[in-house]
């Protein structure tokens, strides 16, 4: 028999709509729908009804149904992690060590280390042996409450360690219950075999590499690492065209460490997202806030490297779309913790609660083209929810920060964890 769950008593009904948006714009995102006092029906994986609890009337089959009386507790949608590089060979505490002495992230990559130094380490390991080392970190993501993931590649700098790092994600689609969308960013950096023959490698990205991914339907994205010392501007938008010719649109790391000039002319190309901006220039918000490419903040990322963060609210003040991920990688972010994203959103980058959730989940869906079924509840949505720890308001999430208030987790209409 499916499972039908009903949640009841649930203090505040989070991201609920009739018919929801695929993504919220600038200041409108401190609207978060909040219901009072109500409960959540779920069906064959997907949200069935919702409503006060004075309504409760749209379950009429109460036979194999599960109930959680959430007594007090609030229920939101799933976060959707749209930034992630989540399979990886090793960790890299070292580098960890030598930026603490104060080597910083542009130093350690200049010696051959950062996404080298995860490059050699991928090389040799066989894609069974990356399979495993991905499961138990996409595991903890689910666990945490994420219901949604994007993961690159990008640290196989080679066409067969690229082609062995998407087989990889491609096992975790079939292997795992939480929808993961995948890019191939072969242009994570220059691999040393091509030092001073960067236009060989581009060309290598968009001869073999790009066509090959297309081939096998390895891929969902494109996604180029456009900054000083990695790929140019013209370098990056060969690599869109080359995506969009094989039917990959792109999600770009942009605007890390130095502001490229970049974002209008991405924007122009219709990227799905433009992801860091921990650095903006003249003409970057307004380019994006006449566009539907997703401003994506990393704020996990700013803390590890201390680097500066994302200015969202002047994003969200010019009508950007703004969404929060992780970018859960061994070097510059190793944490795969939304909460704490969302958390770090609010405490750093100013942006309210309800601004932080709704980047962390209906943006976030729509920086991975999957808004119409992940990221807010509604009538047919995939089932996906978090339930929170007791508490009088939903900003008690963001606020306990660092020890995430979440009693319970359900993934496609199954509970993953429920308090007792
Ligand atoms: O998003 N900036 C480029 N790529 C990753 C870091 C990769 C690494 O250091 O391994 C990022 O921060
Ligand atoms: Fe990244």
């Amino acid at each position: 028999m499916p499972m039908k769950i009903l949640i009841k008593n649930i203090k505040g009904l989070a991201g609920a709509y009739e018919e929801s948006p695929l993504f919220i714009r600038g200041n409108s995102m401190e609207n978060l729908p909040m219901i009072e006092n109500a409960y959540l029906a779920i069906e064959n994986g997907v949200i069935a009804d919702y409503g006060k609890m004075d309504d409760l009337s749209g379950i009429t089959d109460w036979r194999n149904l599960e109930i959680i009386d959430a007594d007090g507790r609030f229920v939101l949608p799933s976060w959707v992690d749209s930034h992630t590089h989540l399979v990886f060979a090793g960790t890299r505490e070292l580098e960890f060590e030598d930026r603490i002495k104060g080597m910083s992230y542009e130093d350690i990559a200049k010696r051959g280390g950062g996404i080298l130094n995860s490059a050699a380490k991928l090389a040799y390991m066989s894609e069974d042996e990356l399979f495993e080392r991905a499961r138990p970190r996409i595991e903890k993501v689910i666990n945490d409450g994420t219901g949604a993931i994007e993961i690159k590649s990008g640290y196989g700098l080679s066409t067969d360690a690229e082609l062995k790092m998407l087989r990889v994600i491609k096992r975790l689609q079939k292997e795992y219950p939480i929808r993961i969308k995948s890019t191939f960013l072969g242009a994570h950096a220059l691999p040393k075999e091509y030092a001073g023959r960067k236009s060989d490698y581009v060309e290598l990205i968009i001869k073999e590499m790009i066509p090959q991914v297309a081939a096998e339907n390895l891929a969902d994205y494109v996604d180029v690492f456009c900054e000083d010392g990695y790929f140019d501007l013209k370098d990056t938008l060969a690599i869109v065209d080359a995506g969009l010719d094989h039917g990959m649109k792109s999600k770009i790391h942009v605007n890390q460490f130095n502001a490229l000039g970049a974002i209008p002319a991405l924007v122009e190309r219709g990227v799905v997202s433009v992801d860091h901006l921990e650095v903006l220039g003249e003409g970057d918000v307004e380019a994006l806030a006449s566009s539907n490419s997703i401003a994506t903040a990393l704020p996990l990322c700013s803390l590890f490297l201390s680097i500066p963060y994302t200015p969202a609210v002047d994003l969200m003040s010019q009508d950007a779309v703004v969404a929060l991920a992780t970018d859960f990688n061994p070097g510059s972010a190793p944490s795969s913790n939304m909460t704490l994203a969302v958390s770090l959103a609010c405490i750093k980058m100013k942006m309210t609660p309800n601004q932080a959730i709704n980047a962390a989940t209906i943006n976030g869906a729509a920086a991975m083209e999957i808004s119409e079924t992940h990221g807010s509840i509604a009538p047919g949505k995939v089932a996906n929810v978090i339930i929170t720890e007791k508490c009088e308001h939903l900003s008690y999430l963001p606020y306990s920060f660092g020890s995430p208030a979440i009693d319970g987790v359900i993934l496609n209409g199954e509970i993953i964890r429920v308090f007792e």
